[in-house]
C-alpha cells in the first residue's frame, strides 16, 4: 500500500509518502521553531497559520520526491489527534479534501501511534511484540505495553509535566534558546553528571507513573541560589539530564519484569537525547532485551510516522471525509476514531 501521510498535530508541517507501512519514499518537514523561539514555547495560533501557509507545498513536494502522483496513491492518512486543535484542523482539513477530491480513502491516526511505530520505519530489524514503548516528547511521556499494531494499555504515564517540557523549561532557565531539550543535551556532553544531587522521582510500591515537577523545582532553586549561579552550565546540565535519565531507565526496567518482553522502544522527541540513548543501550546489554531507536528524522514529529501506522491499522482507521472531525484530547485507546 503506498500512502501519503499528514502531520500537523503542533508546530511541525510534515508530508511523507510511505509504502507498505516501513518504505519512506519521502519525508518532508517544515520545522516553525524560529516562529516560535522568542515567545519562548510554542503560539498555538502561529502554529496553525503557519501550517496554513505551507501545508499545499509540503504535499507537493512529498509526492515530488517519491516521483509520485495522487493517482498512485492507496491512499491519505492524517493525524486526528491529540494536538493543537487549530493545528490539527489545518491538516484534517487537508487530508479530507484530497481524499473526497481524488477518491482515496481517508485513514485518521492517533499521534503517539504513529510514535509508537516509528522504529519501524526504513528498519531491517523490526521490534518483536509484545515489546515496551518508552514514548517521551514535549507533550507526553508513558510507558506501553504494545502486543500488536491494534492491541497496547498504557501501564504509566506522567502525573505533571512530560519529559521534553521539564528538558524546555529548565534550558530556559539556563538562557538556552527554544526547544531547548536539545541544546541542554549539547551542553551536558562536557558536564559532570554528578556535580549536583537533583531528586529522582521513586514511584510508590510498582507503580510506573512519572513525575517531573518536583526535579524542575529543584533545578529552578539551584539555577537561581549563589551554588548554582557560581555552577559551570555545563555541570548543571549533565546533573539534570542524569536525573530525568535515571528515572526513565528506572521505570523501563520495573517495567520489563512484569511480562516477557521481546524489545524495548524509545520514541518521541526525548528519544533523540544522547544520555538516554547510551543508559538504554548499557540497560539492555545488562537485560538481554533488544532496544530499537529510530534515526532523529523519525524521533520527532513525522509524518512517515503518520502513514505507516495508519497502513498497520487500515482496518480500523478508516475515516469518511464528509464528517472526520479533528480532536485534541482523542483517547489513546484502540479504537480511538469510531468516536470522531
Ligand atoms: O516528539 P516531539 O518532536 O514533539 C512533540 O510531540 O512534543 O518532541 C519535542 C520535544 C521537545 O521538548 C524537545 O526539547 C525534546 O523533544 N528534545 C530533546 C532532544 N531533542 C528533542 N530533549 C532532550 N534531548 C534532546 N536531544
Ligand atoms: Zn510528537
Amino acid at each position: 500500500m503506498l500512502l501519503l501521510g499528514i502531520e500537523t498535530s503542533c508546530d511541525d508541517t510534515a508530508t511523507a509518502v510511505v509504502a507498505d507501512a516501513k518504505r519512506v519514499l519521502s519525508n518532508i518537514s517544515t520545522n516553525q521553531d524560529r516562529f516560535h523561539a522568542r515567545y519562548g514555547g510554542i503560539v498555538p495560533e502561529i502554529a496553525s497559520r503557519r501550517h496554513l501557509d505551507l501545508l499545499s507545498a509540503a504535499v507537493e513536494q512529498a509526492l515530488d520526491e517519491a516521483k509520485l502522483g495522487f493517482s498512485d496513491l492507496d491512499g491519505i492518512a492524517v493525524t486526528a489527534g491529540p494536538g493543537l486543535i487549530g493545528s490539527l484542523l489545518v491538516g484534517v482539513a487537508s487530508a479530507k479534501a484530497i481524499a473526497y477530491a481524488k477518491s482515496l480513502p481517508l485513514y485518521a491516526v492517533n499521534h503517539l501511534h504513529g510514535h509508537i511505530f516509528a522504529p519501524f520505519l526504513d528498519n531491517e530489524h523490526e521490534p518483536e511484540y509484545p515489546f515496551l514503548a518508552l514514548l517521551v516528547s514535549g507533550g507526553h511521556s508513558q510507558i506501553v505495553e504494545v502486543r500488536s499494531p491494534v492491541d497496547f494499555t498504557i501501564l504509566g504515564r506522567t502525573r505533571d509535566d512530560a519529559a521534553g517540557e521539564a528538558f524546555d523549561k529548565t534550558a530556559r532557565l539556563l538562557g538556552l534558546p527554544f526547544p531547548g531539550g536539545p541544546a541542554l543535551d549539547h551542553l551536558a556532553r562536557d558536564g559532570d553528571p554528578t556535580a549536583v544531587a537533583f531528586p529522582r522521582n521513586r514511584a510508590e510500591g510498582d507503580a510506573l507513573d512519572l513525575s517531573f515537577s518536583g526535579l524542575k523545582t529543584a533545578a529552578r532553586r539551584f539555577i537561581e541560589s549563589p551554588a548554582g549561579q557560581a555552577m559551570s552550565h555545563n555541570d548543571i546540565a549533565a546533573s539534570f539530564q542524569a536525573a530525568i535519565v535515571d528515572v526513565l531507565v528506572d521505570r523501563v526496567n520495573r517495567a520489563s519484569t512484569r511480562a516477557n518482553y521481546r524489545s524495548v522502544v524509545l520514541s518521541g522527541g526525548v528519544a533523540a537525547n544522547s544520555g538516554l540513548q547510551q543508559a538504554i543501550r548499557s540497560w539492555s546489554e545488562r537485560s538481554g532485551i533488544p532496544v530499537h531507536i529510530p534515526p532523529l528524522r523519525f524521533c520527532t514529529d513525522n509524518a512517515a510516522m503518520i502513514a505507516a501506522v495508519a497502513d498497520r491499522q487500515s482496518a480500523h482507521v478508516s475515516a469518511d471525509p464528509m464528517t472526520l472531525t479533528a480532536n485534541p484530547q482523542l483517547p489513546f485507546t484502540f479504537p480511538a476514531l469510531s468516536q470522531a
